[in-house]
């Protein structure tokens, strides 16, 4: 296994948190900090934050993603953005499945399915979320509730398509806890995810594929949960809107 032939990524996932007037702000502080960044660096932003964002980041090297997607181009789907909206204003990444989409807008494996394949299809790149609630862990299931959200959730996707796809592991129960896996726990689960995706693809579509970890990750833990060989990053919430913290989060995966 090659950590090197994967592409770090470090992307912040804003949740419902800055107007655009402080998405601006926030972002012309990142942006000079990260400058040489040796890594992928993303701002994942609330959708009327995104043309913002876009201007703000315009020929530096952080990249915008927006925090989700429909599946239909078009259509009766009030309150919901299409793949196309994001792409034709030059979004590239769409966070997707994340905990809290499933915990309190009745997400699914399949609406998440349905939603990678459309990102997929009109050239969008998903970060695709997983993650055990705590009474899963509890009853000692965490592998099998992965194993069932990476097969279904990319379910129909190619081996082509895969490439273009990221996995960010976040256990439910360390997201905006302040409660981290160990690092131990996170490469436990990230090289199981690894493992899932060699079964479904094959070991080198599989060890191409970037696996974050996300879960109360700062720039007090970065360090050692992405020395792990298979932790590829991090989806920061917290910490992802405090420049300095994001910054140094950034260069702990520069390394
Ligand atoms: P957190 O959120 O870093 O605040 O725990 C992570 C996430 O939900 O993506």
């Amino acid at each position: 296994m090659d950590k090197a032939k994967r592409k770090a990524i470090i992307a912040g996932n804003w949740k419902m948190n800055k107007t655009p007037k402080e998405a601006k702000e926030l972002l012309t502080a990142i942006a000079p900090l990260v400058a040489d960044a040796d890594c992928e660096v993303i701002a994942c932003v609330p959708y009327v934050d995104l043309a913002v964002a876009l201007e703000a980041t315009a020929g530096t090297n952080v990249k915008i993603g927006a925090e989700n997607c429909h599946w239909a181009e078009s259509g009766a789907f009030t309150g919901e953005i299409s793949t196309g909206m994001l792409k034709e204003i030059g979004v590239e990444y769409v966070v997707l499945g994340h905990s809290e989409r499933r915990q309190y807008f009745g997400e699914t494996d399949e609406t998440v399915n349905k939603r990678t394949k459309a990102a997929l299809a009109a050239g969008l790149k998903p970060i695709v979320c997983v993650g055990e609630l705590l009474w899963e862990r509890e009853c000692n299931i965490t592998e099998e509730v992965i194993a069932r959200q990476i097969k279904l959730d990319l379910w129909d996707v190619t081996e082509e398509e895969l490439k273009n796809v990221v996995i960010a592991y976040e256990p439910v129960w360390a997201i905006g806890t302040g409660k981290t896996a160990t690092s131990d726990q996170a490469e436990e689960v990230c090289a199981f995810i690894r493992a899932q995706l060699a079964k479904l693809y094959n070991q080198d579509a599989a060890d191409a594929v970037t696996i974050q970890y996300g879960g109360s990750m700062n720039d007090g833990n970065a360090d050692e949960l992405l020395s792990k060989t298979n932790v590829d990053g991090g989806l920061i919430g917290g910490a992802s809107l405090v420049a300095e913290k994001f910054a140094a989060i950034v260069k702990a995966a520069s390394k």
